[in-house]
């Protein structure tokens, strides 16, 4: 099945996959009101990217990241995976043409926030090579906690 996976850059036209994506996951998410013209306007941001997980003609997952070349620094946001199609390796794929993009760019230290409370993406950024430095309380709206991730790259 993973043959047919292809890792592709973000279109207009995958708005709605993208909203559905995020609103299956948005427990994990920081709370924002995310809507069409939001997508649209972070995918046209110079200091942004968005790459796109195709299985079979379906949009399954996504990786955002928003990169500072200047300064050589980056951070994941948001990563997901649409349920029915996780621990299948489509996050690490994403991952992976994340990291090519952002090396082509010389940058250096790639960060990711996760809430405290998700286990599961925890597991998935420490077998990835990432490791824990930072906790921040009451991070979110919410007053979550939240932990901070790093790889340098
Ligand atoms: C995090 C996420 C993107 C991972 O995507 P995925 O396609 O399931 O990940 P992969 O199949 O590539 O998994 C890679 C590794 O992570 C681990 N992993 C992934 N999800 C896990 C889970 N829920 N619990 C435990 N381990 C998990 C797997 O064990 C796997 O490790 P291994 O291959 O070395 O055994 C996906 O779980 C997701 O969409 N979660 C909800 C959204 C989210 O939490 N995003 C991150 C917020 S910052």
């Amino acid at each position: 099945m993973q043959s047919d996976l292809s890792i592709r850059e973000f279109k207009p036209q995958d708005v709605r996959e993208i909203i559905k994506l995020h609103k299956e996951s948005e427990d994990f998410f920081e709370e924002m009101d995310i809507n069409e013209e939001f997508i649209i306007n972070i995918s046209q941001r110079r200091d942004f990217r968005f790459f796109i997980a195709v299985l079979n003609g379906r949009v399954v997952g996504c990786i955002g990241i928003l990169f500072y070349t200047h300064v050589g620094r980056a951070e994941i946001g948001p990563i997901a995976v649409d349920k029915k199609y996780r621990n299948m390796q489509i996050g690490t794929r994403l991952l992976e043409k994340a990291l090519e993009f952002l090396r082509d760019r010389k940058i250096h230290r790639l960060i990711s926030k996760v809430k405290a409370d998700n286990q599961g993406a925890m597991d998935f950024f420490l077998r990835r090579g990432f490791q824990k430095e930072g906790y921040f309380r009451e991070y979110t709206k919410k007053r979550e906690d939240v932990v901070q991730f790093v790889r340098f790259i």
